[in-house]
């Protein structure tokens, strides 16, 4: 059995599907008793956890040989992650695999990198194996503005820098490979798309992809921050979101992992084709 937490989520739910297309036994968690059917409904087991909850954290890992674990970047994801890790030690979990962040390591110098790798150095002393999944920008990101892009013809470029965005689903595809693999015990996985892409080569592909001119505007940093916070985002994590975009410029984010070819025999997804295939998305 693999408990995937963070089932309904944007690693966890392909992750979930492709679990299911290799024939694994999955328990799916969430938070949430109105998403039990729909997850049911994939096939897989489904059970309701609170991160904030240690006895449900427990049932949840209940007779799993591996866990997923993720939470979502939230003030309280260190407590949340140790919650888990400790259910899954209590409960006899072997292996987890951990999504946490490109760069994640006790030299970190950014907040997110840090406080991932607090949850990194404390799963290690566990004894349990580990795996930790360390992805880069999302392309999945780009939908939370689709409305506005496909309002305004506008892309607000909250980076100023190029990026090596990776769709979640080659997350979830690496994860399920750690999952249900043999080889990945004690490995950090690093992962990125195929190219770095800055704002204006972003703008362009959706301006080919939707047929109508999108335009790049840069955002400021204080303009990036006030609008997580007017979007319900905790000021320390909107803080720590704008200070991981400040190192775009300066190329840090533009590095290219050939993990994903390397795990899973064939090319990254390209930012280009999740554009095409969310074409609707970006269109008004
Ligand atoms: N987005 C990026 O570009 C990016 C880049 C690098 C690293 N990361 C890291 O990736 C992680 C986020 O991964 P993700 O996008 O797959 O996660 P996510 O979609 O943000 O969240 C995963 C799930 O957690 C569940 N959840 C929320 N509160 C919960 C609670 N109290 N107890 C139990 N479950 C709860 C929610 O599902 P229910 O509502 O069903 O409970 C949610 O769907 C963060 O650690 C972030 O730092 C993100």
């Amino acid at each position: 059995m693999i408990t995937v937490f963070g089932a309904t989520g944007t690693t966890g739910a392909p992750l979930v599907d492709t679990l299911l297309e290799k024939g694994a036994d999955v328990r799916a968690v969430t938070s949430d008793p109105s998403k039990l059917q729909k997850l049911r409904d994939k096939g897989c087991e489904a059970v309701t956890a609170d991160f904030t909850d240690p006895a449900t954290l427990q049932s949840a890992c209940a007779g799993a040989e591996s866990i997923y674990l993720v939470t979502p970047a939230h003030r309280d994801m260190r407590a949340w992650k140790s919650n888990a890790i400790k259910a899954a030690q209590t409960t006899g979990v072997r292996h987890v695999v951990m999504g946490t962040g490109l760069g994640a390591s006790p030299e970190a110098r950014l907040t997110l990198g840090q406080w991932h790798s607090e949850n990194q150095e404390e799963l290690k002393q566990t004894g349990m194996d580990w795996t930790f999944v360390q992805p880069t920008y999302f392309m999945q990101n780009l939908l939370w503005q689709a409305e506005t892009i496909a309002k305004d013809g506008v892309y607000h470029d909250e980076l100023g820098g190029p990026a090596a965005w990776v769709d979640a689903r080659d997350i979830a595809d690496v994860a399920a490979a750690a999952l249900t693999g043999s080889g990945y015990e004690g490995k950090a996985l690093g992962l990125t798309g195929p190219e770095a892409l800055a704002g204006e080569d972003i703008a362009a592909v959706l301006s080919e992809a939707t047929g109508r001119s999108v335009t790049c505007a840069p955002v400021l940093a204080d303009d990036s921050k006030a609008t997580m916070i007017a979007s319900g985002m905790h000021e320390e994590i909107a803080a720590a979101m704008v200070e991981l975009a400040s190192i775009a410029p300066r190329g840090y984010l533009a590095g290219i992992e050939t993990t994903v070819s390397d795990v899973l025999g064939r090319p990254a997804r390209r930012l280009a084709d999740f554009i095409a295939e969310n074409r609707d998305a970006f269109v008004a």
